[in-house]
């Protein structure tokens, strides 16, 4: 698309989002939470102003439609990960949830003492500590891979990390901190090779690319609505059928269950077992619209817009001076984030100064100590960004970084 008609569509794309209306806000922190676009926010006001109900519950015309409304969501979502079947759909509260039932239901039904659990360094807490907690339960051992400074490592690498006792690997597709990608599709099928299972964490991944779960043949993938446009409290696991049939349930009570006895349950079929209790239907819903909105813009535009404001915001950053980023030189390996360190600045007072300029990025250790540790940093600003962000939002950043060490008291001259 050329440049001129790419600038229009982000600017009629940021009509859509309430918050930038009449606002100088600059938001470079869609890694954490992505803003809502009105279609999203109507979505869900809509489910509680026309279809409220408690879903499978309800047995009344009104029930009905709000079990409608949350198992079309529920198709919605199957069709953008082209998973072969709803019900390999879970609803979660979010990516953090989706892991944390895997930890659970996965690991007690296959891990023994001795076992062994691989994750990579990169990890974000949400994919480590509840792999931390199953191996303690279970007497196994939690084993990582390590990472070069430019979040890369080999196939060789992993094939090395692998043994007979690996039962399962759990991995990040895109890094919350260097914004790299794993090769997902490919260490899933080394995993499978080696007897392992394996779980891909599209935390980072969904809100920012086509996630086919049958051509990366991963066994589950979990994702958070909220970094992708829909409200936060609703997320998804994606799981294989058999696994999912398998596997027991995380959380029980209401509507997981076909019946109870004093001392026995037959749990219902699968997504529902995974669904305990009342379920967050306007969020189903609003992810739903989030996802059609997503698929209105088209993946094609998302990439090179985010792609072009990578290359824009590495190119201006990298001239200031003592900026260190974190990660590939390559800015088309970062995926829209751009951690950085700043000589003698604390990434709190980077990130207080910006705020100063409206413009919010976040700082700190972004729930991946390991991988700062590794990396030999205790904590970096992170910048992040989505579809919706302009050129003109990165000049002033760029500008703003710029003047930080000179709004600190530093001279040019300083060396530190
Ligand atoms: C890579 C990654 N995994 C998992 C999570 C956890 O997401 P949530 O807090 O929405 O559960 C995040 C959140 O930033 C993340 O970046």
């Amino acid at each position: 698309m050329k440049r001129e008609e790419q600038k229009k569509k982000v600017l009629n794309i940021r009509n859509d989002f309430p918050i930038f209306k009449n606002s100088d806000l600059i938001y470079l922190d869609s890694a954490a939470t992505s803003q809502k676009p009105e279609c999203v926010l109507r979505a869900q006001q809509d489910f509680y102003e026309k279809y409220n109900a408690n879903p499978y519950r309800g047995m009344y015309e009104l029930g009905e439609a709000a079990t409608e409304q949350y198992e079309q969501a529920r198709e919605t979502v199957r069709h953008f990960l082209n998973a072969k079947s709803s019900d390999e759909i879970v609803f979660t509260r979010n990516a953090t949830e989706g892991l944390n039932l895997l930890s659970y239901s996965l690991a007690d039904h296959i891990l023994q003492p001795g076992d062994e659990i691989l994750i990579t360094i990169m990890e974000h807490h949400s994919n480590l500590l509840p792999w931390q907690l199953a191996a303690k339960r279970h007497g196994a051992n939690l084993c990582y891979i390590e990472c070069n400074e430019e979040g890369e490592f080999t196939e060789e690498d992993f094939k090395q990390a692998l043994t007979p006792k690996t039962k399962i690997v759990s991995m990040t597709q895109v890094s919350n901190v260097l914004g790299c990608e794993n090769n997902i599709k490919r260490f899933a099928q080394i995993a499978h090779e080696n007897g392992s299972i394996f779980i891909a964490d599209g935390a980072q991944s969904v809100p920012h690319m086509p996630v086919d779960v049958q051509d990366l043949d991963v066994d589950f993938l979990s994702f958070s609505g909220h970094k992708m446009l829909a409200p936060m409290g609703i997320g998804v696991l994606y799981g294989k059928k058999k696994w999912l049939e398998e596997i027991p349930p995380f959380l029980s009570g209401g509507e997981m269950i076909q019946s109870v006895t004093r001392d026995h349950a037959v749990y219902a079929e699968v997504p529902h077992k995974f669904e305990a209790g009342t379920v967050n239907a306007g969020g189903a819903a609003a992810l739903g619209a989030a996802i059609h909105y997503y698929e209105k813009i088209g993946f094609d535009f998302i990439q090179e817009q985010e792609q072009s404001l990578s290359i824009r915001a590495m190119e201006a950053l990298r001239n200031i001076k003592g900026i260190h980023i974190l990660g590939s030189k390559d800015p088309k390996k970062h995926h829209g984030i751009i951690s950085f360190t700043l000589d003698g600045v604390h990434p709190h007072d980077i990130a207080a100064i910006l705020d100063a300029d409206h413009i919010a990025i976040r700082a700190g250790h972004h729930c991946a100590q390991p991988l700062l540790k590794h990396l030999g940093v205790l904590s970096a600003a992170r910048v992040s960004l989505a579809f919706y962000n302009t050129e003109n939002e990165i000049d002033k950043l760029a500008e703003s970084v710029g003047s930080i060490r000179r709004r600190m008291g530093y001279v040019e001259s300083d060396v530190l």
